[in-house]
This record gives C-alpha cells, sequence and structure tokens, in this order.
C-alpha cells in the first residue's frame, strides 16, 4: 500500500518538473523572460489579451476611455474603437501613444492614466510586449472591455 502511494506521488512530482507542463501564458513579466531566455525562438509564450491586457484596460481606462464619458476620446473599449484611434500601433510600441503617455513624468499634465490609476511597470511592460507582439485583440463582442467599476459621483 505504501509503495503504492509513493509511486503515485512520484510520478505527479516527475509530471510537474517535464518542461512542456509550463503554463502557456504568464501575466508575470518575469516569468515570461526567463521562459524567454531558455527558449528565445518560442511563440507559445505571449502576451494575452485575456488574461493580461484586458484587466489592465477594465481596471484602469474604460472607466474613462468609453463613448460615454469621453466620446471625442480614444475609446478603449473594442479593438476597432481603439485602433481608430490610432493610439495603438501594432508591431511598433516606439509609435503607440498610448504607451508614450503612460510612461510619462506622472507630474506632466497630459500623463495617463491620472494618478489615482497608475500602471506598475510589470503592467507597462505587459502593454509593451502585447504591441510588439502585434497587439492580438479580438474584434468586436468577443474583445469588448467593461469597465471594471463605475467610479461614485
Ligand atoms: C479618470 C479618467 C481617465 C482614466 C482612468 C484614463 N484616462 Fe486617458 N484620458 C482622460 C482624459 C480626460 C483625456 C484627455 C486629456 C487631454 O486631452 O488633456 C485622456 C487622454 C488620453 C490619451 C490621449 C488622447 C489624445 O487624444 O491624445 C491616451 C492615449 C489615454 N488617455 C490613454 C489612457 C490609458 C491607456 C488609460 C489606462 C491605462 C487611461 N487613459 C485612463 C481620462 C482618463
Amino acid at each position: 500500500m505504501m509503495n503504492f502511494r509513493f509511486l503515485i506521488l512520484g510520478s505527479f512530482a516527475g509530471l510537474t518538473l517535464l518542461p512542456g507542463c509550463r503554463p502557456i501564458e504568464s501575466d508575470n513579466p518575469s516569468a515570461r523572460q526567463s521562459a524567454n531566455k531558455a527558449e528565445p525562438h518560442s511563440k507559445q509564450v505571449r502576451v494575452s489579451f485575456t488574461e493580461s491586457i484586458r484587466p489592465i484596460l477594465s481596471n484602469h481606462c474604460t472607466i474613462c476611455h468609453n463613448s460615454e464619458v469621453l466620446p471625442t476620446r480614444p475609446n478603449f473599449e473594442t479593438r476597432e474603437g481603439a485602433m481608430k484611434s490610432g493610439m495603438i500601433v501594432p508591431g511598433n510600441p516606439d509609435a503607440s501613444r498610448i504607451l508614450s503617455l503612460i510612461k510619462e513624468d506622472p507630474a506632466a499634465e497630459k500623463a495617463m492614466p491620472p494618478v489615482s490609476h497608475r500602471l506598475t511597470n510589470d503592467q507597462i511592460t505587459l502593454l509593451k510586449t502585447w504591441i510588439e507582439e502585434g497587439a492580438d485583440w479580438p474584434g468586436g463582442e468577443a474583445g469588448r472591455v467593461k469597465p471594471a467599476f463605475i467610479p461614485r459621483e
């Protein structure tokens, strides 16, 4: 009986050590980087819109950047809205104004997002890598970003 239990435990431990058992997507940039180092040409580890980018936009941006609150400003609720604004240039983070405003000195008048919604360096790295990788974002309703919360009046 004992032996049988060890056998099960042993094979479980062995499985988790197999290199193929690494999660394909991770919203932890340092995990991504070490994974990329091991396999520099791996196309498997990419920033996932659903896992990493949608929560950032939802928690920090679409509360304001939606068609009702800021009708004349970039709309980050859908891929179509965001692309129309020209703020995201797939494959070209340097030309993507969404990033230049986020990275601006927080004291700058136009820095984004406004103070209480600022992003961490990890979140900025995720956005940058996602844009570098082509800003994969499902079109239409599938990719809709709802604001995570509605501010109190
Ligand atoms: C509290 C409301 C609010 C939040 C949250 C917010 N923004 Fe903004 N954003 C604004 C306003 C207002 C403007 C227009 C500012 C101006 O023109 O002076 C703006 C402008 C911008 C612009 C420039 C638009 C242009 O026409 O040049 C970008 C890009 C932008 N925001 C990105 C973001 C991103 C990305 C986030 C989330 C990470 C974010 N914003 C979160 C209110 C917000």
